[in-house]
């Protein structure tokens, strides 16, 4: 069984298609791509595979179960976790409590016992408290763990980001152009640490990506996607040769 089974997925916004009939398969500790132009459809299928959008048509199977239509939060307490391509923390709580307060909604605390600080809330607090600096720790964040994420340099709230994603234990992350916005210091560290994410952790990553080192340097295998359609698959050596891709996505320059 594949840990990931996407079929059929068609997305249409009034009269754009911006998905047709996208088919995808991933296994188990895989750590594949995919990549396009801009405005191929590719941060459309993230937000319907985390239940963010509602497919028109097509099935997706997570982990032997259907989740079309679930909500966000069912998802992520199924396994799955993402990063966001526009960075999305919650600027108005340190870096510690934006950690924090992701372990208690994939533990399925809501926002207000957490505010309220219910008996339940309490007795998990303890063990989330060390759960939150153990990712902290892992993520070379701790020494950020006081502060406003807007305070923070780029590339230190991707990996706040980041260490969010894995604050719910996923199985399966998903990460929306991770390298966006970075100088090159901070995509070796980003590379570092994804690398060392799944070797860590022994999760699945799915990866959208831009930045063609990132991509060929951790990726398995490539999916490539224009115009909402499927134009190839394959590890990176096969799409960078692959005519089809150059021609509609990475340009000559790449050979
Ligand atoms: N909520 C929405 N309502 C209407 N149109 C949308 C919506 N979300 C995406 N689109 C459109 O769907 C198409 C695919 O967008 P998408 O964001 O998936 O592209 P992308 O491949 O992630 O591009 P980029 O590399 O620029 O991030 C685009 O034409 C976009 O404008
Ligand atoms: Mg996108």
């Amino acid at each position: 069984m594949s840990l990931l089974e996407i079929t059929g997925l068609t997305q249409r916004f009034g009269g754009l298609q911006a998905l047709s009939n996208f088919s995808f398969r991933m296994e188990e500790r895989e750590l594949v791509g995919l990549i396009g132009p801009n405005g191929a459809g590719k941060t459309t299928v993230f937000n319907i595979v985390s239940g963010f959008y509602k497919a028109t048509e097509g099935t997706i199977v997570f982990d032997g179960r259907r989740i079309n239509g679930l909500k966000p939060h069912r998802v992520t307490a199924m396994g799955m976790a993402r990063t966001f391509q526009n960075i999305r923390l919650w600027n108005d709580l340190t870096v510690l409590d934006n950690i924090r307060l992701a372990r208690y909604a994939w533990l399925g605390y809501g926002f207000w016992s957490a505010v309220l600080r219910t008996k339940r809330y309490r007795q998990a607090e303890k063990a989330v408290e060390t759960k939150a600096c153990d990712v902290l720790e892992m993520m070379e964040l701790a020494e950020y763990a006081g502060e406003f994420p807007k305070n923070l340099p780029y590339g230190l709230q991707r990996r706040v980001e980041l260490a969010r994603a894995l604050a719910g234990n996923p199985r399966l992350l998903l990460l929306d152009e991770p390298a966006a916005g970075l100088n090159s210091a901070d995509v070796e560290g980003l590379i570092r640490h994804i690398r060392w994410i799944y070797d860590e952790f022994k999760i699945s990553i799915w990866m959208i990506e831009h930045q063609m080192k990132v991509v060929m340097s951790l990726c398995q295998r490539l999916a490539v996607i224009d115009f909402g359609c499927t134009i190839a698959e394959g590890t990176p050596e096969e799409i960078r040769r692959n005519p089809e891709v150059i021609r509609a996505y990475l340009g000559d320059g790449a050979l």
